[in-house]
């Protein structure tokens, strides 16, 4: 078999709506055609026998990394390097925006994706994404190694077929440290196959407010769970050789209500708002950023929000902290297109206050053109001095090297634990969904199926995979099987499917014929929230049945209601939603989150009793809004009903 690189031109395209996108927050999609070239594998052909021998062709080397920088160190390479190729290495553009031809050209550091399209590219169309940007980046003049960077939040969630595991909050809700280490080990595993060897990941925000749309990513609202969670999952992820990314530094989960940026003509509640903490709360977050420089995350990405005022994305009095006074030596990183919401009034004093402020990295979809030629003019200028970029650069290039892309630019090296999607990912996943589950009120006979009994399963979290995955799953904000027409998963299992195949092993049954329903001993309710990401699940009315419930919660719950018959409540949400209205009528209650593709075989395994509850709540239970950001709660971190 020879390795044979055909420069094909094909056409992917990508109906891309990245809400971050400027053009795209408005809620337009977007579609970009973006030309790839694809490598293929193919086997060398037979010799076609003829008389006079045909000269086997003498095949063409793969691109290498500049011989000059192999061997050497970041500091030595940076001193080869112009001022314009150290400017390349300080920016990451979009897949949409960033050709192959630019990279070659240009010999830009780094590609980042948006969630495109369901179905999802598969592992391999990633991966000869990533390997046609390497060949452009090592064919350029510079020839160093590119490194593309994803959000693999929980489980390699843009390509197609892999496991989904549980959202953040589940994994807090869990507590199960060895058990997220493997999930981190499962996902950097997944991840090699698809070549992208930077993930955005850990989110470490600590939401203090379930109004936020960012509350299923954080672990939990304390720090403990956040620093031993987060940790163990960094260090699953790099001992796959993946350069983990801790975010967003630090305050996101603190923005006050009612403060959210409004940019790119979008007006937003909580999301990206302004953090007022106090000495202790920033102490807490810190400490969280300390404990994974210790356990040695590479990256760090600054948040949207702003501290008391300022935009973290030139607070250089906490960037500086972060290096100087934490002992971070690798990479700061701006989030996406995040530099242009803070204070200079032109792109160019954007651009030199945020290098200043110390972001070595930035991310700007469309711009980073533009921004590299603003930091060449900045140091230029004298704005910029060359010795904040020769930082910039040595820690990039640190990065590189120590993930072995000078050695082995393919990671061809690469020694995955597992085979892509593998058996034993989807048990772990499914392990750690069941763990997730916090039972927040319990009565007798109506948790636990048992042979004989007849349970009606309703609702419309019941049996829709996209919704029991949530956001930053295939796509942006998540989709739901209703919405995209059939299955978003098809390898998934839900709740009702977990239950029908529980029910033939124990030996119960599964209705949903409603003229059946006076033959059934208990209801199954099961509601949620629409899935979403970032700012789209910010909310007023926290309600099961309020701004962002999902449509049939209201006729569900009513219907359980007639049928006089006990109910257990399953809630398929990223927070805890408000259901005080309810309590009363509802026998039994559960919150499971976001639990991901398992859910399914998860929710069986608890209700049959195979697996028992151990999953506590990771964030305070509020009975009402007002009880939010006040001492008061309905449940503490840390209840379960079945303690
Ligand atoms: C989010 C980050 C994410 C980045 C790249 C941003 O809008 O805040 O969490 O890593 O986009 O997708």
């Amino acid at each position: 078999m020879k390795r044979e690189i055909r420069l094909l031109s094909s056409l992917i395209i990508l109906s891309l709506c990245m809400g971050s996108f400027a053009s795209c927050a408005g809620g337009s999609a977007v579609e970009t055609e973006i030309e790839t070239e694809v490598i293929e594998e193919t086997e060398a052909a037979e010799p076609t026998p003829t008389s006079t021998p045909t000269p086997t062709p003498t095949p063409t080397p793969d691109p290498e990394v500049n011989p000059d920088f192999v061997g050497k160190t970041a500091e030595e390479i940076c001193d080869m390097l112009t001022l314009e190729e150290k400017a390349d290495q300080m920016v990451q553009g979009a897949i949409y925006a960033l050709s192959d031809d630019d990279m070659e050209e240009n010999c830009y550091s780094s590609v980042l994706s948006t969630y495109s399209d369901v179905p999802a590219l598969s592992y391999e169309e990633w991966h000869d994404i990533c390997i046609e940007y390497q060949n452009a980046a090592l064919l350029s003049d510079t020839a160093i190694p590119f490194v593309y960077g994803q959000d693999s939040v929980h489980g390699v969630n843009y390509a197609s077929g892999t496991v989904i595991f549980p959202q953040n909050i589940n994994i807090g809700a869990a507590n199960d440290v060895e058990l997220t280490r493997e999930m981190g080990v499962i996902v950097g595993s997944d991840l090699s196959y698809t070549g992208m060897r930077w993930n955005f990941a850990p989110c470490v925000a600590m939401s203090q407010d379930p109004r936020w749309g960012r509350t299923y990513e954080s672990y939990s609202s304390g720090r403990e769970r956040t620093t031993s969670l987060s940790v163990a999952f960094t260090e699953g992820l790099m001992s796959q050789g993946v350069i983990a990314c801790a975010k967003h530094f630090f305050g996101d989960g603190y923005a006050a209500f009612g403060t959210g940026e409004s940019s790119d003509g979008t007006e937003r509640l909580i999301d990206r708002g302004n953090a007022i903490m106090t000495s202790r709360e920033i102490q807490d977050n810190l400490s969280v950023y300390q404990a994974l420089i210790d356990a040695g995350v590479q990256t760090i990405m600054i948040s949207h929000t702003a501290l008391n005022g300022v935009k973290m994305h030139e607070n250089s009095q906490y960037i500086s902290y972060l290096k100087n006074n934490m002992g971070f030596d690798g990479v700061v990183v701006s989030d996406w297109n995040s530099i242009e919401n803070t204070s200079g009034e032109t792109l160019y004093d954007q651009v030199v206050n945020c290098i200043n402020a110390g972001i070595d990295m930035l991310m700007e979809d469309s711009n980073y053109e533009e921004c590299r030629d603003y930091i060449v003019d900045g140091v230029n200028n004298g704005d910029i001095s060359i010795e904040r970029v020769d930082d910039a650069v040595i820690r990039i290039l640190n990065m590189k090297i120590n993930a072995g892309l000078f050695d082995d630019p393919y990671s061809e090296n690469l020694e995955p634990a597992y085979e892509y999607n593998s058996d034993h990912g989807r048990e772990v996943a499914r392990t750690l969904a069941a763990e997730s589950f916090v039972p927040i009120k319990l009565t007798d006979g109506t948790y636990r199926l048992t042979e004989g009994m007849k349970v009606f399963v309703t609702g419309p979290a019941a049996d829709d995979t996209g919704v029991q995955c949530g956001g930053w799953s295939t796509i942006w904000n998540g989709i739901t099987d209703e919405e995209y027409g059939t299955k978003v998963y098809p390898e998934a299992t839900t709740i009702l499917e977990g239950l029908e195949q529980a029910a033939d092993e124990i030996g119960f049954e599964v209705i949903t014929d409603e003229s059946r329903i006076d033959e059934c001993d208990l209801v199954i309710l099961c509601v949620g929230e629409k899935p979403y990401a970032e700012w789209n699940g910010d909310a007023e009315d926290l309600s099961i049945t309020g701004d962002l419930a999902l449509e049939g919660n209201s006729e569900a719950i009513e219907f359980a209601e007639e049928s006089g018959l006990p109910t257990l409540t399953l809630i398929v949400a990223g927070r805890n939603v408000i259901i005080n209205d309810y309590l009363d009528e509802w026998e039994s209650v559960v919150m499971l989150y976001l639990p991901g593709t398992e859910t399914g075989l998860a929710v069986a395994d608890v209700l049959t009793g195979a697996v028992p509850f151990t999953g506590t709540l990771p964030m305070p239970y509020y009975s009402t809004e007002n009880q939010i950001t006040t001492e008061g709660y309905w449940l503490p971190v840390g209840y379960s009903a079945a303690n």
